[in-house]
């Protein structure tokens, strides 16, 4: 039997914030809702974690910095010194402290500038050097919030992995009612509650993810390949090593680069070569995704030098299968190990996505459908539906590739959970 001095311990470890001990950089910009960053702050503080504020100049004209450094126990920086000692607040510094980044508000100016690398201020300048998670509260009036600019720019941050809190609809500042209102602070608190405890979820997992095309060459010139460019698997790639997990990313030939230190990256080049460098990672794996657009055929020869058209009026090109890396590699799994396809369709989707997930010993199917308008290969969104061996099936709204590979992982979680 515990004793009483113990369930209390264990009582408040249970009650314990995920936010506890974190080190979190809260950025606030000039809007009327950075009011409302005040009860964020004591929300953060309350429940243990050490904040640092950063305010742009024009954040001062809403909220004073005395009241924000009063609540945080810090000094609030601002500028790039301060005046009257000259002390450098480093930026970089404050970048690799930080476990997260939140801006709340960001105005379309912070977010405009966030987009394109305008570095003018100490914040912007911090958000550039964050080498953490990246969250943004929008505010603003909603004739700004609908402006293609802002959409545009909002697109750009998603791509770059930052976390959009939508705002709300609302009366706002203006007076006028609309989307723009930035999310209750309480809610923002809710979110980062949530991404901490996500941190944990895939902690000590290893996960192997293929990505990518493959190139089957014909020439030292010239190869057969597809338009992926390994986004959704880099994305996923991105999210696991952000939730814990040991990532072994394979992937095809793509421009996109992975600085995350928390993912082993191994390029190749064809099918062939991809089965070969999946082997021991898939083999060790707990989680196995298999996000590459492999070449399903190959040449059935190579030209050691360059293919002349002279004297050639047609040609015709002998192809042969290539290795199915899902289904080989799926043929061998182990107990406990779960492993997860893609289908990219464009008619009888549904159907062709059972198909796969049977013929290819697969957990689950992600299937998007190129009838879905934002989904497939070089766009920055997806649209998808996750079928599972025991029948099961989620379909999700259209999100950004980086928001699809959190909702990939949450399924994982539960799955995993109800176990
Ligand atoms: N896949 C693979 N190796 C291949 C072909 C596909 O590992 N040679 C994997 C993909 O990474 C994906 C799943 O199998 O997870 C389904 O891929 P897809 O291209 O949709 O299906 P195919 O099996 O190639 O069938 P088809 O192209 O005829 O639709």
């Amino acid at each position: 039997m515990p004793r009483p001095r113990q369930i209390t311990i264990i009582w408040q470890l249970l009650m314990e914030s995920s936010v506890k001990g974190k080190h979190i950089v809260l950025g606030i910009t000039g809007g009327i809702a950075a009011y409302k960053s005040v009860t964020l702050l004591r929300l953060l503080v309350k429940n243990g974690a050490e904040v640092q504020v950063v305010i742009t100049p024009s954040g001062k004209e809403f909220i004073t910095p005395v009241t924000l450094s009063a609540l945080s126990g810090k000094p609030v920086v601002s500028e790039f010194f301060t005046a009257n000692t000259g002390e450098w607040h480093s930026h970089v510094d404050l970048g690799l402290w930080a476990d997260l980044m939140v801006i709340a508000p960001a105005t379309a100016s912070t977010i405009g500038k966030m987009a394109n690398g305008i570095a003018d201020n100490m914040l912007v300048t911090t958000y550039l050097s964050a080498k953490e998670h990246v969250m943004i509260a929008p505010a603003m009036d909603l004739d700004m919030m609908a402006h293609p600019s802002t959409s545009r720019n909002l697109a750009l941050l998603r791509q770059d992995g930052v976390e959009i809190i939508e705002p709300a609809a609302g009366e706002l500042a203006s007076h006028l009612i609309g989307k723009g209102r930035m999310e209750e602070p309480e809610n923002i608190f809710r979110r980062i509650e949530e991404y901490f405890a996500g941190e944990r979820k895939m902690a000590g997992k290893k996960v192997a993810i293929t990505a990518g095309p493959t190139y089957e060459k014909l020439d030292p010139v010239r190869f057969i390949g597809n338009y992926s460019t390994g986004k959704m698997g880099l994305a996923l790639a991105e999210e696991f090593a952000d939730a814990g997990a040991d990532v072994t990313l394979i992937c095809g030939p793509v421009s996109l680069k992975t600085d995350n230190p928390k993912i082993r990256r191994i390029d190749v080049e064809s099918a062939e070569e991809m089965l070969k460098a999946s082997e021991e990672p898939f083999a060790k794996a707990d989680i196995g995704i298999f996000a590459a657009a492999v070449a399903d055929y190959r040449p059935e020869s190579r030209a050691d030098s360059k293919i002349k058209r002279e004297g050639v009026e047609d040609m015709s090109l002998k192809l042969v299968k290539n290795p199915d890396i899902a289904a080989t590699l799926a043929a061998k799994k182990r107990d406990g190990q779960q492993f997860i396809g893609f289908a990219l369709e464009t008619d009888h989707a549904h159907e062709n996505a059972a198909a796969k997930l049977k013929k290819k010993n697969l957990d689950a199917v992600v299937l998007n459908s190129l009838q879905d308008k934002g989904a497939g290969f070089g766009t920055d969104t997806n649209k998808i539906t996750i079928l599972c061996a025991d029948g099961s099936e989620k379909t999700y709204p259209l999100k950004s590739k980086r928001e699809v590979a959190r909702d990939i992982i949450d399924f994982i979680g539960r799955v995993n959970a109800a176990r």
